[in-house]
């Protein structure tokens, strides 16, 4: 079989930096290709896959050298490398440049001031030689190698950006990659291509012809299955492999009768009908409504569904013959936070629901086509594989449905009345224009009954909880500012037309403290 040629691309090397999947997500936005790798992973690095590195930020100190494992070859490559923060620094101590804590951190805007003309910094300032850079560090370089020069400076830290042209290294104190720099995107434009002289690789098109190929070479002539759930991820690789392997592709849609309303029926007449794609529909509601009878504790719940789902899943798919492999919507960032890519560890809050545990059991290989796409990368990868934008622009979902936004008993009743509420707020929000300035949106049910007035008759009734974020991965988020009037046009909305809720609150919380769903 014959291998794909890989990608060259920009390498990121990651010191644990909050901003290291934004470096990598900026080139990708300039057409080039990007990857992040661990420094603490840095043994097959093949120089002629490189058009250039990145060295991240990170909350290291450089004389740390027990915890910081880089590999100093990469200072001989013939690439071009910019140390960003702390790989500025990085950079300055390999070629003997001095690095000092400084008792005062230089954290927010700074004002930066160019001292030399740079490549790396064409167009970036304004007329006056000056621009604003955002910072955020303790440590600063104190003296520069040999060699280098100077490029720019600000009141607290003297080398700012610092150049050598013909070793091509290249060093700034501040983050480009972040919005609050200004211009930040000229200096990395600059990096990759006038110095890394780089080729445009990367597009929804070149992605989606590359991926179908890449596809088609896995799988062979096997059958391969795919749990659909309605969602963009599923969704956007069943269509993938629909393009890619055609009829060799099964899917599986488990209606657990936790989803949005009407969901089941989208989901059957958009794949089923429209993209003719191999579906079977298995309606389980009756059994995830009595395996959650009576259960309280939302991480039981979150195993009973997961576990359900897994075994139904496992049920079906061993009546289709000579299945393979098992597609999987793992995106990037998945990737990157588990600790094969980056050594780090993200603790447990909420056991998340998947079929990670089908490959094993049933001896099945993974295909996982979208495994180095970010979310937004996925999306304009299904409006290229022709999906209709309300699917791709659906806000994300959570495996165990609305059993995980109704604290307490999970009841027909209950479930019922959650799905016409939630209707009811998403559909005003598609009204007034603001889903697709929201991340995520969803009514929840409280398992709390208060006493309200209607005509002239007393009620008794459930609280409807309305969440709303603005995020951009789902790891921070913070709540939607509606006007009162969207709120109060809501709250009447639901309460005039949803037997069994009176009260109808807002969650103002953002996250972290809170999470995005309740359970
Ligand atoms: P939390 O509540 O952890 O949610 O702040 C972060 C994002 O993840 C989604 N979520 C899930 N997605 N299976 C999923 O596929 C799950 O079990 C699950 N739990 C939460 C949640 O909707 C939000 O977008």
């Amino acid at each position: 079989m014959k291998r794909p040629t890989k990608l060259k691309k920009i390498l990121i090397i990651d010191f644990g930096s909050q901003f290291t999947q934004l470096i990598a997500r900026r080139i990708r936005e300039l057409g080039v290709f990007s990857e992040i790798v661990s420094h603490k992973n840095l043994k097959n690095i093949d120089q002629n896959e490189l058009f250039g590195l990145i060295l991240s930020g990170g909350p290291l100190n450089v004389y740390q050298n027990k915890k910081i494992k880089l590999n100093k070859n990469i200072f001989t490559f013939d690439c071009p490398i910019l140390g960003i923060c702390f790989g500025h620094q990085m950079i300055s101590k390999f070629y003997g440049g001095h690095v000092k804590s400084s008792k005062t951190r230089e954290f927010g805007l700074a004002k930066i001031k160019k001292t030399k003309n740079s490549i790396l910094t064409n167009n970036f300032f304004d007329k006056k030689n000056l621009n604003n850079v955002w910072m955020s560090h303790a440590d600063h370089v104190t003296k520069i190698p040999k060699n280098f020069k100077k490029i720019a400076s600000t009141k607290d830290s003297k080398y700012t950006i610092i150049e050598n042209s013909k070793l091509k290294r290249f060093g700034v104190q501040f983050h480009p990659e972040v919005t609050h720099t200004m211009k930040g995107m000229i200096l990395l434009k600059n990096f990759v291509f006038k110095i890394c002289k780089a080729k445009k690789n990367w597009s929804s098109k070149h992605q989606k012809n590359n991926l179908i190929k890449k596809a088609k070479n896995q799988i062979g002539k096997d059958k391969v299955i795919c749990a659909l759930s309605g969602g963009v991820d599923s969704s956007v690789v069943a269509q993938l492999l629909n393009k890619s392997v055609g009829k060799q592709l099964k899917c599986i849609f488990v209606n657990t009768g936790l989803l949005r309303k009407n969901e089941e029926k989208q989901v059957v007449n958009t794949f089923k009908k429209k993209l003719k794609i191999d579906l079977i529909y298995v309606n389980a509601e009756k059994l995830f409504l009595s395996k959650l009878r009576n259960v309280e504790d939302p991480e039981k719940k979150r195993k009973i569904i997961g576990n359900l789902f897994i075994k139904i899943f496992e049920k079906y798919a061993k009546k289709i013959k000579n299945v393979k492999f098992l597609a999987q919507g793992t995106l990037y960032p998945d990737l990157i936070e588990s600790k094969s890519v980056t050594g780090s560890q993200t603790s447990k809050i909420k056991s998340h629901h998947n079929v990670g545990g089908l490959p094993k059991k049933m001896k099945l290989k993974l295909v996982e086509p979208l495994r180095l796409l970010f979310k937004d990368e996925v999306r304009k990868l299904g409006l290229e594989l022709k999906l209709s934008k309300q699917i791709i622009s659906r806000h994300p979902f959570p495996g165990p449905g609305l059993a995980i936004r109704m604290p307490g008993q999970i009841t027909k009743e209950k479930i019922k009345i959650l799905k016409e509420a939630d209707h009811y707020f998403i559909n005003e929000l598609k009204k007034e224009n603001l889903y697709n300035k929201i991340w995520q949106a969803y009514a929840a049910l409280l398992p709390v009954k208060t006493v309200g007035v209607m005509g002239d008759n007393r009620t008794y009734d459930y609280i409807c909880l309305l969440r709303a974020i603005t995020s951009s991965d789902g790891m921070t988020a913070d709540y939607f500012d509606f006007s009162k009037k969207f709120m109060q046009n809501v709250s009447n909305k639901i309460i005039n037309n949803i037997k069994g809720i009176n009260r109808v609150v807002y969650d103002v919380t953002s996250k972290p403290p809170s999470t995005i769903e309740l359970e």
